[in-house]
């Protein structure tokens, strides 16, 4: 059998950076992202007769070697699918012995340019996966998380917030849902550079956590009640509130990411004149449009339906695009519904 699903990426809105177990990969801190879709990952999943398991994105076969995670995440599935054989069948072995997963991905959108391609792909997988082999949702959660953190919030439509849990074990380490349904949000994608980012999240976090001030500050000040703003302020439709709130919190995980020894840039010379773009835009009355930025230079613009028209318009104004990169920004739609 082969399960196939469509997961989209998720952007987060106050970003998880620094990890308190980096092999179960339990956050330092929450986190809460809006699910968009569009930026897909479409992933199918078998368990078929091989010597081992195998991966492909967008045609290129991954090396599992080198990319260890995946492994991680197949022996947690197949251990949870052993456990659940065990308890059902009172020690009896299940069907899949001795199968590997053989998986086939592919993106809509560049992978590992922050653009959170990791949290669509591992989030399509472990679904698929517990689709494939029947694992409740918080083991399916897991699955994802320990791919990749971020996509544990993948697996919800709306506003997400991954709970980062106090326990050694990461039993109260999980994803929930806080809200959906504000239909008119819409996310505006700016690709500046579509290449793997030069120093990737896991190295990133782990210099960050060992060496910024900064890091520890926002944990134990900023971080809770910036996450009940945005809950705050989504419910209410605050959109002012909501985008002060996004961008100061962007901004800030790149002031820790200067502040981190050896420094990490992640925002390019486009990425500052699109934040230049937006601030100017919102000059004179209630914010209209917030940027967020992972870490790579692409940018995501945030705004009301109504305002996307306008924006581009007066984006396209102030930057000197040539018309050929214009075809570069791809709108998307925040979406509500399971994503399968
Ligand atoms: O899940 P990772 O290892 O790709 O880390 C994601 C880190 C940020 O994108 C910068 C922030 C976030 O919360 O998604």
């Amino acid at each position: 059998m082969s399960v196939t699903v469509r997961v989209p990426m998720n952007i987060a809105l106050v970003k998880y950076w620094g990890k308190r177990d980096e092999k179960l990969i339990l956050p330092l801190n929450d986190s809460i992202s809006l699910t968009v879709d569009e930026l897909c990952a479409e992933t199918s999943v078998e368990l078929v007769k091989q010597d081992d398991h195998t991966v492909s994105i967008n045609g290129k076969e991954v090396d599992l070697e080198s990319n260890k995670r995946y492994r991680t995440v197949f022996n947690e599935a197949l251990r949870f699918q052993r456990k659940r054989a065990h308890e059902k069948e009172n020690g009896t072995s299940n069907n899949n012995i001795g199968l590997k997963f053989k998986v086939t991905s592919t993106t809509n959108f560049p992978v590992a340019a922050g653009l959170a391609s990791s949290a669509a792909g591992f989030a399509a997988i472990s679904m698929a996966i517990q689709i494939l082999i029947g694992l409740d949702e918080t083991q399916a959660n897991k699955v994802a998380r320990i791919g990749s953190g971020s996509a544990c919030r993948s697996m919800f439509g709306g506003l997400v917030q991954w709970k980062s849990g106090i326990k050694d074990d990461g039993t109260d380490c999980f994803a929930i849902k806080v809200n959906e349904g504000w239909n008119t949000l819409r996310c505006l994608i700016f690709v500046f550079d579509g290449e793997e980012k030069k120093v990737g999240s896991t190295e990133g976090m782990r210099r960050s956590s060992q060496t910024s001030d900064l890091l520890k500050y926002r944990i134990e000040h900023l971080v809770d009640k910036r996450i009940a703003k945005i809950a705050e302020a989504y419910e209410k439709r605050d959109f002012d509130e909501f985008a002060k709130v996004i961008m100061s919190d962007s901004n800030q995980f790149h002031a820790i990411c200067l502040d981190t020894s050896p420094p990490i840039r992640y925002l390019s010379d486009a990425s500052w004149k699109l934040i230049e773009v937006v601030e100017k835009f919102n000059e004179n009355g209630k914010r209209k449009a917030a940027y967020t930025f992972d870490a790579g230079p692409n940018a995501c613009v945030i705004l009301e339906d109504q305002n996307v028209q306008d924006f581009l318009r007066f984006a396209t104004s102030q930057i000197v695009v040539p018309i050929d990169d214009l075809n570069k920004i791809s709108t998307s739609i925040t979406q509500t519904e399971q994503p399968i």
